[in-house]
């Protein structure tokens, strides 16, 4: 490989002199155990477990059985963007309107977009650690510098605000949140919005808005930064239908900014995917418009399973757990075994085949914690806690 070509390599694995592991990477691991013919319980993908509900994929079908099976326009359907718009405008109450949305295959893209369109070499992006892995590898591969956000377990999670204020320098650009938190559960209260809100404005600074939880609230209130006098024009939301609707395989999601970016977005687009699979677009409108109450469904259940893992958790010798307010993660504390993350993730995988995802994978401030994943039947989980339980007591 060539010196540009390994340089390139680097920074997209965002190297922390760890080793960085993936749910997918977990799910190769986990593969290969089980072809060994080991049980494995899956809690390592945050995914729901869920079927898509039955109207969305009704509208996906008869979307193909019509003859939506071609190119749509790049920033998608003029439909789902006014559904999107709607639906923005009335839970954020703020005005969007079409042309601000754009439809891209899975939120995902929005981070991508959104760090290539802003950032250049040198630039930095103040992001929240523990949060989403690709926010930092995605900020490392356009060259820009990743300040890390300290989420502190003792705030519940949420972040120092005079802390905050420090990390802002000429070179900030973007401040990256993720409310409710992935891998944490925390919801961003309207206070924390307020200080990054008053930052941002102050020394324009753009924000990208993580927002593809806020159906999965269990605690508190759900509450955009879009929505606070004077963020709309210098927030990206994300937003998308994989974890709201289980539609994570339809690749469905997309952003609301102001229409520079989407025009800018919109030539991402056009330069890569072309556009969203039409028939995915219209199973999208089906899931904004049509009935919600599979939605709330889901909720309810993944209430029940966070309350069961929570207090499993709690009841194990060496671990504690807050109870998560939204999403579907718990992120244990495991301090008290002496290992790392990746080592204590790994034990639990080979010992007791339960696959989780170690906190470091989420930023440095990960370290010490397991991301679990609760979008998996109860019996998967109590069978789960069991052997957690059985494994620990072996090295407590
Ligand atoms: C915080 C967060 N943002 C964005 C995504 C991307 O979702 P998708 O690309 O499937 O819409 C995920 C998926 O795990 C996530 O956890």
């Amino acid at each position: 490989m060539n010196k540009e070509l390994s340089e390139f390599s680097e920074r997209v694995m965002a190297k922390r002199g760890v080793e960085f592991i993936t749910p997918l990477d977990m799910k190769v691991k986990t593969r290969a155990l089980e072809k060994e013919g080991r049980s494995i319980i899956h809690l390592e993908i945050g995914e729901p477990d869920f079927d898509t509900p039955e109207n969305i994929k009704k509208a996906g079908i008869t979307a193909i059985q019509e003859g939506y099976t071609h190119y749509a326009p790049s920033q998608g359907l003029p439909e789902l963007r006014e559904a999107a718009a709607s639906y923005i405008s009335t839970t954020r109450e703020i005005d969007v309107s079409p042309d601000e949305v754009v439809i891209t295959p899975g939120g995902k893209d929005v981070i991508f977009y959104s760090m290539m369109a802003l950032l250049k070499s040198g630039d930095e992006v103040i992001a929240q650690n523990p949060g989403y892995y690709p926010y930092e590898t995605d900020a490392k591969l356009f060259g820009a510098g990743v300040v890390p956000l300290p989420l502190l377990e003792e705030n519940d999670f949420s972040f120092d605000r005079e802390q905050f204020k420090k990390l802002i320098t000429p070179k900030t650009k973007l401040i990256t949140i993720i409310s409710p938190a992935n891998p944490t559960g925390n919801i961003f209260s309207q206070e924390d919005l307020e200080v990054i809100a008053e930052e941002a404005i102050k020394n324009d600074i753009y924000v990208l808005s993580d927002e593809i939880y806020s159906r999965i609230v269990y605690e508190g209130e759900f509450r955009s930064i879009a929505s606070i006098p004077g963020m709309k024009e210098r927030t990206i939301i994300l937003d998308g239908f994989s974890k709201t609707y289980a539609m994570t395989g339809w690749r469905l999601g997309y952003s609301v900014s102001n229409k520079t970016l989407a025009k800018i977005f919109n030539k991402f687009l056009v330069s890569s995917n072309s556009c969203v699979a039409t028939f995915t677009q219209i199973a999208g409108i089906e899931a904004l418009t049509g009935p919600q109450d599979a939605v709330e469904k889901m909720n309810a259940e993944y209430r029940k399973r966070k309350n069961l893992v929570v207090k499993g958790l709690n009841e194990i010798n060496g671990i504690s757990c807050r109870m998560p307010k939204g999403a579907f993660y718990a992120f244990p504390n495991i301090k008290k075994f002496g290992m790392g993350s990746n080592e204590f993730a790994l034990y639990l995988l080979n010992e007791a085949g339960v696959a989780v995802i170690p906190g470091s994978t989420f930023g440095e401030m990960g370290e010490g914690y397991i991301r679990i994943s609760y979008a998996t039947s109860m019996d998967n989980l109590e069978e789960a806690l069991n052997r957690i339980k059985k494994a620990t007591e072996k090295i407590s």
